[in-house]
């Protein structure tokens, strides 16, 4: 009897080791949104762990120069690795825009060339979004309504005009968006007055358009004031269900980074930039569960 508890208890520590060490997958965001995108990955590959990051004491992004934005998301992708996860989504359109291509085509060679494996990749959402308009617009006008960096970065632009040439492309920064959301006033009649401004400043630059996509992943938080705004007919393309479905897709692909991912308890770490109170609390408007954050320095 005394034999076999010691097995167990053996048994289980070797396990918790062995888990300890596989890989997690690593979900970025400037601050909260990345949430909306973490809920419906966790729904879609519940098997997983995984480590979200929110760099909330720098949040917004979106206002921010490209230099900067770049060198303060590589900052969370390193620490993200550091934490010991392989693969790490940036679950934020302005990082994808102004940071993804150069993490993927400079820096991750240098971790590779370090490490001695080629292993360690980092995705984007813009990409898995875009894919997705075509088999829905029909009048092939599209309409983007993101941050000012993901704007100005032209990014969606020139991937739907890889997609599909044919597709007209009209953007909408919208700065007063994520200010709103993050001090938790998207659900004021205050929130109505720029929700109607940025859609119809939208629509009126080109009224064809019959697809808009909600190219930041704080806007699902406004999607039912979004939804009121819009005329009939247009269809609002939010990207949690999208990226799921992409990452899935991923890892059927790739089952070598599938394989390495420890698949067993579907934990989630929460770090944060912020004070942990403070996560803790404006958490709560984007997750139904009560969770214990981690507070990082970067
Ligand atoms: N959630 C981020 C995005 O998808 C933007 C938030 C920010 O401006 O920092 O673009």
């Amino acid at each position: 009897m005394s034999q076999l508890f010691v097995f167990l208890v053996i048994f289980s520590y070797l396990c918790a080791t062995i888990r300890e060490f596989m890989a997690k997958i690593g979900v970025f965001d400037s601050g909260y949104g990345g949430l909306t995108i973490l809920e419906k990955i966790r729904q879609a590959l519940p098997e997983y762990d995984y480590i979200y990051l929110g760099d909330n004491a720098r949040t917004p992004y979106g206002t921010r120069s490209f230099e900067v934005i770049y060198e303060y998301t590589w900052q969370c992708v390193h620490r993200l690795f550091d934490e010991g996860c392989e693969l790490v989504v940036l679950a934020c359109n302005t990082a994808s825009a102004k940071a993804l291509r150069s993490i993927q085509q400079r820096d991750l060679l240098g971790v590779w060339e370090a490490e001695k494996s080629r292993r360690k990749r980092v995705l984007g959402v813009i990409r898995p979004t875009v894919e997705v308009v075509p088999s829905i617009t029909r009048s092939q006008h599209i309409g983007l309504l993101a941050t000012p960096g993901t704007v100005s970065s032209q990014s969606y632009v020139m991937e739907l005009e890889k997609i599909d040439p044919a597709l007209v492309v009209t953007q909408q920064a919208c700065p007063m968006w994520v200010p709103l959301i993050e001090a938790g006033e998207h659900t004021s009649a205050g929130a109505d007055f720029f929700v109607e401004k940025y859609v119809w400043e939208l629509l009126e630059k080109d009224p064809l358009i019959d697809t808009i996509i909600l190219g930041c992943t704080h806007y699902p938080l406004l999607l039912d004031k979004i939804k009121k705004t819009v005329p009939p007919g247009v269809q609002l393309v939010a990207q949690g269900d999208i990226v799921a479905d992409g990452l899935r897709d991923y890892l059927r692909r790739h089952p070598d980074m599938a394989a390495c991912l420890s698949a067993e308890e579907g934990s989630c770490r929460y770090l944060t930039t912020e004070s942990v109170e403070k996560f803790s609390q404006s958490a709560s408007i984007f997750l139904r569960e009560t969770i214990t954050p981690e507070h990082i320095e970067l």
